[in-house]
């Protein structure tokens, strides 16, 4: 199963299947002729796992990360960066990327800076990575002010989303990544019955169609990308939260699925749901066992601090929302109703 990402010379296939891995050989040989050594770009743990017998047909060398999150920051960026240069990587040889999400993020970030950008390969092997992070071209690492706040846009060459790697992840991502696939689900406007008879591949796909869609028509967010943000003003303030410190351990999908129930009662308060839209959000979050609930002891004052410095707002206050015309982009949100709102959704003053 394939899905194709459509940005004229920089077009590139996301394979979805069982098994998707085994193609890495052949598909190097295709769209990378002339590569002569790839850095594997992967962590201890994954190296590890049954699954990974990763092959790339050309000589290869192998840079470790630290697990998850800590993997995005600028001395990591450097570390694969030096990698390439000790391993004598030319600007026509490849990064292949195996992993999560921080993992295809940190790696993509440092092919699109090494000898100012080589190809990138991710073979994504958690459920975020497969239905959002390794699509789309987003690169970055974290900073002490917040996530991403360093990156860059550097497509990849080629995405393979083996469903067979899930197999080892830890139940508690899995559900994170299931917090993307719902926010496709309600973006298309998708029922609770049909995403619980979906099966994981045709979750992934259609995860994957969705985002290869908005991207090929606005790849560096000037409008229709930013809907695929649903959800996420909310969730980068809580991560933020998270990064501090402040004693609240949330993954992204998690921060997500409160984001989208969130949003979804921002929208009725501003006039723009009812009460059967937010019935609706909360029935597809719980169904992926994701909670709708702001964790306690997160304050309204931080949230409100860090949402103001999301990448996506100028100097105000944006969500993506669901209005009746549709889900879109919605600026200078009064801060009391978001205030209020988050209140409301478990936040405490
Ligand atoms: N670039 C984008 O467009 C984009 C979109 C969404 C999310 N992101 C980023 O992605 C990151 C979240 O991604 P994530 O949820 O994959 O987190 P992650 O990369 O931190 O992975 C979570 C954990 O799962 C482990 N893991 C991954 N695959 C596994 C497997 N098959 N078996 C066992 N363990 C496995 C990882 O080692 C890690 O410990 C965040 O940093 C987020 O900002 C980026």
């Amino acid at each position: 199963m394939k899905v194709r990402v459509e940005l004229g010379e920089r077009s590139y296939d996301v394979m979805v299947a069982e098994g998707a891995r085994h193609d890495l050989t052949a598909v190097i040989a295709d769209i990378l002729p002339d590569a002569r050594r790839a850095l594997i770009v992967t962590s201890d743990s994954l190296r590890h796992q049954p699954w990974f017998d990763i092959t790339t047909g050309i000589a290869e060398s192998l840079v470790l990360v630290p697990e998850g999150e800590a993997a995005k920051n600028f001395e990591v960026v450097a570390d694969i960066v030096d990698a390439a240069s000790a391993a004598g990587m030319s600007r026509r040889d490849v990064i292949v990327a195996v992993g999560g999400g921080a993992t295809t993020d940190v790696a993509g970030f440092a092919a699109a800076t090494y000898l100012r950008g080589i190809a990138v390969i991710h073979v994504a092997t958690s459920l975020v990575a497969q239905v959002d992070a390794a699509v789309g071209g987003k690169t970055g690492v974290n900073t002490k002010f917040g996530k991403n706040l360093m990156g860059s846009f550097h497509q990849p060459r080629a995405v393979l989303c083996d469903t067979e790697t899930l197999a080892t992840l830890p139940a508690r991502d899995f559900a994170a990544g299931d917090g993307e696939v719902v926010k496709c689900y309600l973006l298309e406007g998708r029922s609770v019955s049909e995403f619980l008879a979906a099966s994981l591949e045709e979750r992934v796909l259609r995860a994957v169609a969705l985002k290869a869609r908005i991207v090929s028509q606005d790849e560096r967010e000037g409008g229709l990308r930013a809907l695929l943000n649903y959800g996420h003003t909310l969730a980068h303030a809580l991560e933020a939260e998270s990064l501090a410190g402040r004693d609240l351990d949330l993954e992204h999908g998690e921060a997500v699925a409160m984001g989208l129930a969130y949003a979804a009662r921002l929208a009725r308060a501003l006039g723009y749901a009812d009460d059967e839209v937010v019935r609706q959000h909360d029935e597809l979050v719980e169904a992926a066992g994701l909670s709708i609930r702001i964790p306690a002891g997160v304050r309204v004052n931080d949230l409100l601090e860090a949402m103001a410095r999301d990448k996506k707002a100028h100097h105000d206050l944006t969500f993506v929302l669901w209005t009746p015309e549709g889900i879109r982009t919605v600026s200078n949100v009064p801060v009391a109703t978001v205030r209020e709102v988050l209140l409301e959704c478990g936040a405490q003053l």
